[in-house]
């Protein structure tokens, strides 16, 4: 069975993690979650995750070089990472050590709306500011620049002119959580794992 690890950020409610898992357990995934990972434990993510039934930890984000190598003994015996909400950039050694086995999910339509700085509301702001009338969610591989590797999955929604960016969230989550479990299922087909 494909084992993946789930990265969560230290606010995130783990609704793609949620997602995830229940593809998992309805078979439509064929993986299992062998670990959450927090960056704090008031992550309210590590609530939902227990709740769930699987097994959690926390790793501190650190500066230093060791931050990377405690990071990626969380991920031993993983075949497959999954950030959701994960923040910070990825260590060298960790895109070393999973090459091309690290994904992330954006909540826009890469390569719009990417980049450093935009994450969360502030890309759902910045589509209603520049008038887009679609937006949606890209899950890709991670490299070493921020949303830039390769596209997996993009799922559009439409963006309406009455749209406040709670809303246009909203919309856009809904489809994050199709497109998570789509785009793990394609990476394990393509590895032949
Ligand atoms: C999602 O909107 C995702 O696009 C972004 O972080 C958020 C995580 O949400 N990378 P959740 O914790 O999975 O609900």
């Amino acid at each position: 069975m494909v084992s993946l690890a789930i990265v969560v950020g230290p606010k995130g409610r783990g609704s793609n993690m949620e997602a995830i898992a229940r593809a998992c357990k309805a078979g439509t995934l064929k993986a299992s979650i062998a670990c959450v990972i927090a960056p704090t434990e008031t992550a309210p993510a590590l609530g939902r995750a227990t709740e769930l039934g699987l097994t959690s930890t926390t790793c501190p984000y650190a500066p230093e070089e060791s931050y990377g190598e405690r990071l990626a003994a969380c991920f031993e015996g993983c075949d497959l990472i999954c950030l959701a909400g994960y923040l910070r950039p990825v260590p060298a050694p960790l895109l070393q050590a999973f090459p091309e086995r690290i994904l992330n999910i954006h909540p826009s339509l890469l390569p719009e709306f990417g980049g450093k700085g935009m994450y969360g509301m502030h890309v759902h702001h910045a589509v209603l500011e520049a008038e887009r009338s679609e937006s949606g969610c890209t899950v890709h591989l991670v490299n070493d620049r921020y949303d830039e590797g390769r596209i997996l999955v993009q799922r559009p929604v439409p963006v309406y002119s009455t749209d406040t960016a709670e809303a246009l969230a909203a919309r856009v989550l809904e489809q994050e959580h199709i497109a998570y479990p789509e785009a793990i299922q394609k990476r394990i087909h393509e590895l032949g794992l």
